[in-house]
């Protein structure tokens, strides 16, 4: 397809003629997308309302206004992030200039997951804007509007040379995995992250993978199970279980697990109403391949609230399931769905060892008041990343990098991560050709006196912490012995 090589030739020639350098370039296009956000978000709830029947407050609330603050947090602080860095220097760089400059990579792929087709592509982008790069944007065919109006939306806001859209499915995504890139930051599943990395692998180009995985969310007998509870339903429910972070299933411990399902279908109940089918703040699954997919999750099981579904809508109730067995299918894969499957366990202990024997996740969640018992279960387990007494939240904190760990993905971003993560961190070093007597130490010909000095003085390279009248003794200790 020459028209994909073209379209990524030419955002590498927008990007070699130096014009994304100027941080004043990188403010105005954020500036731009920013006003695309504004002044289309009309058309962008409509086209979520289209692909997967979401709720028009959803779009806004779940993608929208993290996007903007993205966008306004990388205007306030470009200047500061584009800064050269001042380091600490050693012994033998006391006068010299020592610094990391961030400077841009070049052509960044983003290639976007339906799930939440404007966040997963536009919030790389405003970093990828904000480091100074150019970058084509793969959202998928799979949200099949929002991919359309994402590219005739794009171009008309930002340079359209610099960061073009490509829209397609499984081929053109393929074709530009055989391209060069500077980065590929891809959101989507761990199958076809491993197939994005080896692509990347043929070019030496660095990825950022945004994966998923099973996120636990263990419930401590001891806390508020209907506060517990409200949070985990929406967290799992909202855009229809279809959340790279959702909670994918509960632990707990027998003596709550009735009342965890009580608290969750009285809430389902105020939140959806009796009949969720008929509610505007329930969504659809994404195609019908995935709607037999999560059904046949459910299969052999007995769900003890919900369970219903249409397939000619795509529709699939908010269900729970109780004391599923840990060998289930249910259980070995994502569920990706509003499929909520509860498996009990004997004690914290118990739910530490459950989560350490599976992959690491993208996140854990802890319901749980002892802040002792709190700390042990961080300390013991590991995840991309964890809210405690809450689920998701932690991605809506830009100062926290976003990302996984191991299966769940690697690479992180938000705010300033997503700034560092796609740029690259230049070490400076710029020193004066003066005082050329203390570099003899280092010069052939060598002998003991030399070699002592040379070893002291990269000894003391290597102390960083030294105070500074101590530093100033042993210089003037160093520029004496020299000289003499
Ligand atoms: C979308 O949701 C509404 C409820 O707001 C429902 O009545 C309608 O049937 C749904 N449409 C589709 C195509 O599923």
């Amino acid at each position: 397809n020459k028209g994909i090589l073209q379209v990524v030739q030419r955002a590498k020639e927008a990007f070699l003629s130096g014009r994304t350098r100027p941080v004043e370039f990188r403010l105005q296009q954020l500036h731009a997308l920013q006003r695309m956000i504004t002044e289309k978000e009309t058309e962008i709830c409509t086209a979520l309302k289209q692909d997967i029947n979401r709720s028009q407050y959803d779009t806004p609330l779940l993608e929208l206004i993290g996007i903007e603050n993205e966008i306004k947090l990388a205007i306030d602080k470009l200047a500061e992030w584009a800064a050269p860095r001042s380091v600490e220097r050693n012994l033998l760089t006391l006068r010299d200039e020592v610094y990391i400059q961030p400077e841009p990579l070049g052509v960044v792929l983003i290639i976007g997951a339906w799930n939440y087709p404007w966040a997963v592509t536009l919030q790389p982008l405003v970093g990828a804007i904000a480091a100074g790069n150019a970058a084509v944007v793969k959202p998928s065919e799979l949200s099949e509007y929002s991919s359309l109006l994402l590219r005739a939306l794009l171009p008309r806001y930002l340079d359209k040379d610099l960061y073009p859209v490509v829209t397609g499915g499984v081929s053109e995504t393929q074709e530009l995995l055989r391209l060069r890139f500077d980065h590929v930051f891809y959101t989507g599943s761990s199958s076809v992250g491993k197939v994005v990395m080896e692509a990347a692998a043929r070019h030496l180009t660095p990825v950022t993978l945004e994966l998923g995985g099973k996120s636990p969310c263990y419930i401590d007998k001891d806390c508020d199970v209907r506060i517990a509870c409200r949070r985990i339903t929406w967290g799992k429910f909202v855009n229809c279980g279809q959340t790279c972070i959702a909670p994918d299933y509960i632990l707990c411990e027998p003596c709550i697990q009735g009342r965890v399902v009580e608290c969750i279908r009285q809430t389902l109940l105020e939140f959806y109403g009796a009949d969720p089918k008929c509610s505007p703040d329930y969504g659809r699954i994404i195609n019908q391949r995935h709607f037999n997919r999560i059904m046949g999750l459910m299969e052999g099981y007995t769900p003890v609230v919900g369970g219903q579904s249409d397939s000619s809508q795509r529709y699939i109730a908010p269900t729970v399931l109780k004391d599923v067995p840990p060998q289930s299918r249910l259980m070995q894969e994502e569920i990706f769905g509003p499929l909520l499957p509860i498996v009990t366990v004997s004690d914290m202990d118990d739910a530490i060892n459950f989560i350490n024997e599976r992959e690491k996740p993208l996140a854990l969640y802890i319901f749980c008041t002892d802040k002792k018992a709190v700390k042990k279960m961080i300390e013991e387990t590991t995840s991309g990343g964890v809210t405690v007494n809450d689920v998701m939240m932690h991605y809506t904190v830009s100062s926290l990098p976003f990302g996984g760990v191991g299966q769940s993905g690697m690479g992180r971003y938000h705010g300033k991560h997503t700034f560092d993560q796609l740029s690259h961190q230049r070490a400076c070093l710029v020193r004066k050709l003066a005082m050329e007597s203390v570099n003899l130490a280092r010069y052939p010909p060598q002998d003991r006196r030399r070699a002592l000095l040379c070893r002291q003085m990269m000894y003391f390279a290597f102390v960083p912490k030294l105070k500074g009248l101590f530093i100033c003794y042993h210089i003037s200790f160093y520029f004496t012995f020299l000289f003499h």
